[in-house]
């Protein structure tokens, strides 16, 4: 974790909405002789200096990827580890989190998840709901596609007229609803993939990746995704003014 004591020059342009693929976890502990739940034990240690620096940097929305759908196929010793640590940590830190002004989401299928850790899940969304100072999507049981087939079910199922459907209407269907898309997708752990993560959202988020294991992804290497972000052109698709060559 980086010192608090750190200052960083201001970026002309911040990302609202930044997704984190939170990899490395069980190369860390690895590297340290320890088992793979130690790894996820400190991955989920660092969710909170990684959300701190969020404040400060001024980022407004933190979608981390904790859980996805294909994450059930690992063994069941590690299933079951990575349920306790949500249920551990949303009995241990939701009051902190709540008292820093943090508004907590889940983004993913309910169905699957033990009905207690459900509960305790749809207490924490409801006990931060009017909190403001950042929103905390936390992906869990979440798989990309799923997530579209869940909006196609529910837009078939509301009898939505295909002709008037439109881009936006269609994504308040997604798990994310209101959130506005992610600006930049940082994955942690050196591979160059999105895992069926925010497939949709992401169409034009600006990715980034780093070799760094996610539980030693601090507060330094999120200016560092910053500044790169600040060197990115977004265009979304469209050339820029005086591109154009006469025709
Ligand atoms: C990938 O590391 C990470 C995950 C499977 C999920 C990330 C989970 C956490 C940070 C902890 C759980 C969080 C909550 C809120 C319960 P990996 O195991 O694939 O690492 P590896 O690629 O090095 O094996």
């Amino acid at each position: 974790m980086s010192t608090n004591s750190t200052t960083y020059p201001p970026l002309a342009s911040i990302p609202h909405h930044v997704g984190i693929i939170m990899d490395g976890n069980g190369r860390w502990a690895k590297s340290r002789g320890l088992i793979r739940h130690a790894g996820h034990q400190a991955g989920v240690d660092n969710i909170r200096p990684v959300l701190e620096g969020c404040v400060e940097f001024g980022i407004k929305v933190l979608t981390v990827y904790a859980f996805s759908t294909e994450n059930w196929h690992r063994p069941l010793e590690e299933v079951s580890g990575l349920m306790r640590l949500l249920g551990f940590t949303i009995r241990h830190r939701l009051h902190e989190l709540h008292q820093n002004g943090v508004q907590i989401r889940h983004s993913g299928r309910l169905t699957g998840i033990n009905k207690e850790l459900q509960k305790q899940i749809l207490h924490a969304i409801e006990y931060t709901k009017h909190n403001d100072q950042i929103i905390l999507n936390v992906a869990f049981n979440y798989g990309g596609r799923g997530e579209i087939l869940d909006a196609v079910r529910q837009v078939i199922a509301e009898g939505i007229d295909p002709e008037t459907l439109t881009e936006e209407t269609f994504s308040r269907y997604l798990y994310t609803g209101d959130l506005p898309d992610p600006d930049m997708i940082i994955r942690t752990g050196g591979d160059w993939r999105l895992s069926n993560f925010l497939i949709w959202q992401a169409a034009y988020s600006e990715y980034y990746t780093t070799p760094t294991y996610w539980p030693d992804f601090d507060k330094n290497e999120l200016y560092k995704a910053i500044v790169e972000y600040n060197h990115r052109e977004r265009r979304f698709g469209r050339i820029l003014d005086g591109e154009t060559t006469p025709a």
